[in-house]
């Protein structure tokens, strides 16, 4: 007789746009696929597999979700050691907790859905023997091997809608606003969302910036009439100063700053330099959160079904991707192996600087 196909689901790390469409993509494909299938839901991401707590998920779990913002799974963030292990407050190593939820469960295989950092504790998961795939979700566009990730596209259209709104109270009072965007040390929301809205300077970790190049724009944008100025700032935009520095002394500099964020800080200095009255707008979380747009709930599904088809196949050790249009999967390994930062040639930097958008670099 044959057995069950027994599918764990994991969603790891900060939550986005489009987990439960995924989700869904992934169960309705088994059932509708794999005789006999059971799928069981990790609750909170890794804590689930470490204390197995789970969920024995049901046909109709994976329906009515689509829309619906955030995981129905909940999520969290493990302590994880660079290549070596994801461990607890006092370092002990959870993998022997996590190997033992899967294999008392028998699984054939754990997809595991997460961002950057989760791609890379995933694949410690599949060199200690578990069958896995991964999906690629993040607001932060900054995975290797695919081009997009769900949940990126719903927090460029919120960073977009945000500086829209700041766009005409900005005008109103001819006041410099800053609007900080988050994903993490990369630019992709940032530059995405800022071109998108109009903004006028955008500064990305990628491209450091000089605070006198800042407020020379600033100040020539004001002598061409346009008393207001809006910049999009990446929440790992750096200056050029400190972008020679080491880490460590990075970390140094960011602790002993009276500023809570880079955006206070170039705001204070650029207020000093230009004397135009600064604002900052820090949307934050709600970047992450509400329904996935319509792009994510489609990319969702299809690297949801994507899981499924490999699951089917029995081909495992795999991130589900997209490249160039097409849904790929790509050897793990790769995928964790770095982060897909903006690359500085990247044709939108140009298309951004054809439109007169600023990048704080040069005037
Ligand atoms: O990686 C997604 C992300 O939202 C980043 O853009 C941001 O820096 C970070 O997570 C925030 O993390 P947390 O939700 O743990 O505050």
């Amino acid at each position: 007789m044959r057995r069950n196909t027994r599918v764990g689901i994991v969603t790891s790390g900060g939550d986005c746009q489009g987990l439960n469409a995924a989700i869904r993509g992934v169960g309705k494909s088994l059932f509708k696929y794999v005789d006999n299938v059971e799928i069981f839901g990790m609750y909170d991401g890794y804590r689930g597999l470490i204390e197995g707590d789970y969920k024995f998920m049901e046909s109709k779990d994976f329906s009515g979700i689509l829309t619906e913002g955030g995981t129905i799974l909940g999520t969290s963030r493990q302590r994880y050691i660079p290549g070596k292990a994801i461990v607890d407050d006092e370092g002990n190593d959870l993998m022997p907790a996590m190997l033992d939820t899967y294999n008392r469960l028998n699984l054939d295989c754990l997809v595991v859905m997460g961002g950057n950092g989760t791609q890379k504790s995933a694949k410690l998961l599949m060199d200690a023997g578990m069958n896995i795939i991964t999906l690629p979700k993040t607001i932060d566009n900054d995975i290797y091997g695919t081009d997009t990730t769900f949940g990126f596209q719903s927090a460029v259209d919120i960073g977009t809608n945000v500086i829209d709104y700041i766009h005409s109270t900005a005008s109103s009072h001819g006041r410099v606003f800053l609007v900080e965007l988050m994903g993490r040390d990369a630019g992709w929301l940032t530059l995405n969302a800022g071109i998108a809205s109009g903004a006028d300077i955008i500064l990305i970790p990628e491209i450091p910036y000089t605070i006198e190049a800042v407020a020379a724009a600033v100040e020539q944008r004001y002598r061409h009439g346009k008393h207001f100025s809006i910049i999009a700032v990446a929440e790992g935009a750096v200056s050029a100063t400190d972008a020679v520095l080491s880490e460590e002394e990075r970390r140094k500099v960011k602790e002993q700053s009276k500023h809570s964020t880079i955006s206070y800080r170039i705001a204070s200095e650029l207020e000093a330099l230009t004397g135009q009255e600064t604002r900052v707008t820090v949307p934050g979380h709600y970047q992450r959160g509400g329904p996935p747009c319509p792009y994510d709930r489609v990319l969702a599904t299809q690297f949801g079904t994507a899981a499924a088809m490999l699951i089917r196949e029995k081909r495992y050790g795999l991130m589900v991707g997209v490249q160039k249009g097409e849904i790929v999967s790509v050897p793990l390994e790769d995928a964790a192996s770095r982060t897909k930062f903006l690359p500085v040639d990247h044709p939108l930097i140009q298309t951004a600087r054809d439109v007169e958008i600023y990048f704080g670099d040069e005037v």
